[in-house]
């Protein structure tokens, strides 16, 4: 007899559906009552899938640019960059004005310029100025009668930033994390890659308290460091960055009905808990760094605009500047910064060439890029870790904290962090 002939089967399968259309109902309530169709409720946020303008963005590290054009995207933008022979980068759009075809791809003929590869326009690097038309002659009528537009652009923390936007720009050291302004002498480690997904999900994924407890316990660079089971945070606002605050820790717990869960492990160590408050919430480091302590940072996890993640370590900063490439594609720039010199330089360069590079702006940070790009959201249900996605789009809302026009610029910048 097959099932579907058996009376009770089927009555048992007619319960299981009404029971399952009557969830369903109810779910469909539940969304409706409090689920989020779309982010129109910060609007600022929803608009800029390419981006925030008037920001400074890093794009490439120095040392990658030399006399060679390098073409990069930003904002939906294309840019070239190039440096004179004096060693000052230079920022130009990417479109040859004749037809079309991007500078990137020509080279420097004459110091100082760039010449397309197609018919040998050639530009000034630091005015965008047709100065030259090799294929029409040394009195070619073109010169001066084209330009393409220039970027400002500057140099720091080993990096090219350029200035993506319609207004002045403001001094990058305005924008730059404070304690990287003036610093001692540091060690500079870090990953450059061009990723799938929307730079406003990694900005939130990477000041996300909820996920990095499971999603990272099985990476590689926690693979001896217990992460605790679940936390209660609290986010607080100190000048133009939101910091994360953790105010409770539980390494284990008890789910009713289902069983006890927790991560810890005989081989993985629990960091000491009153480190944790302030720099890093896993590690195991004895000393902290002097520099970085005497920051006084709130918090071990800080976000700023347009998108810059500082996460402070008992030895170490790590940052993480999601750059808008487009559209549904985000530059990941992952640095380390050690404030270190001589010999313990050189230790930090192997300890980060040997592993940190590959343990945590690889391994780890795939995790993130893995899920950003499964991320399929607005529709969204949050949950109360979700709060610091919340201050984040609170803190777009408010609007550019560098613009002088804005009223908010001189009230962030006196109250410093
Ligand atoms: S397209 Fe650039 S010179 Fe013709
Ligand atoms: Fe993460």
């Amino acid at each position: 007899m097959s099932l579907t002939d058996d009376p009770e089967s089927s009555s048992t399968t007619e319960a299981r559906v009404a029971a399952v259309m009557a969830r369903r109902r109810r779910g469909d309530d539940a969304r409706r009552a409090s689920g989020r169709a779309d982010w129109s409720s910060w609007p600022e946020y929803e608009a800029a899938d390419k981006g925030l303008r008037d920001y400074w963005y890093p794009v490439e590290w120095s040392s990658e640019v030399g006399r060679h054009p390098v073409g990069v995207r930003v904002c939906g933008e294309d840019l070239v960059l190039q440096r004179d022979e004096q060693g000052t980068v230079y920022a130009l759009h990417d479109r040859c004005p004749h037809r079309g075809v991007p500078l990137s791809l020509g080279k420097e003929e004459f110091p100082g310029t760039v010449t397309c590869p197609y018919h040998a326009w050639t530009f000034d690097l630091a005015s965008g100025e047709l100065v030259a038309v090799i294929t029409d002659g040394p009195d070619s009528p073109m010169c001066g009668k084209a330009n393409v537009t220039t970027y400002p652009t500057a140099e720091a923390v080993g990096l090219v930033w350029v200035f993506v936007g319609d207004r002045e720009p403001h001094p990058l050291s305005d924008q730059l994390p404070e304690e990287l302004v003036d610093p001692p002498a540091y060690a500079v480690g870090g990953r450059i890659q061009d990723r799938s997904g929307d730079w406003r999900l990694y900005a939130e994924n990477g000041f996300d308290e909820g996920h990095a407890k499971y999603l990272h316990r099985t990476s590689y660079w926690r693979i001896f460091k217990t992460m605790p089971t679940w936390n209660k945070v609290h986010i607080e606002r100190h000048g133009r960055w939101i910091y994360r605050i953790e105010d409770e820790r539980h390494w284990e717990a008890d789910f009713p009905g289902l069983g006890r869960w927790s991560n810890d492990r005989w081989w993985k160590i629990k960091p000491k808990q009153q480190q944790g408050k302030m720099l890093g919430n896993t590690g195991g480091s004895k000393k902290n760094d002097s520099y970085i302590a005497g920051q006084g940072l709130p918090g071990f996890a800080s976000l700023s605009l347009p998108g810059v993640l500082r996460i402070a370590y008992p030895q170490f900063i790590h940052y993480e500047f999601y750059v808008p490439i487009e559209s549904g594609r985000t530059k990941y720039v992952g640095v380390m910064v050690q404030f270190k010199t001589g010999f313990q330089r050189a230790a930090f360069f192997l300890k980060y060439l040997g592993g940190i590079r590959w343990l945590f702006h690889g391994n780890f940070s795939s995790q993130d890029h893995w899920m950003v790009e499964h991320t399929d959201a607005p529709p969204e249900r949050l949950y109360r870790p979700d709060i610091s996605l919340i201050e984040w789009r609170r803190l777009v809302e408010e609007g550019n904290p560098f613009d002088p026009a804005s009223a908010d610029h001189a009230e962030s910048t006196e109250d410093g962090r």
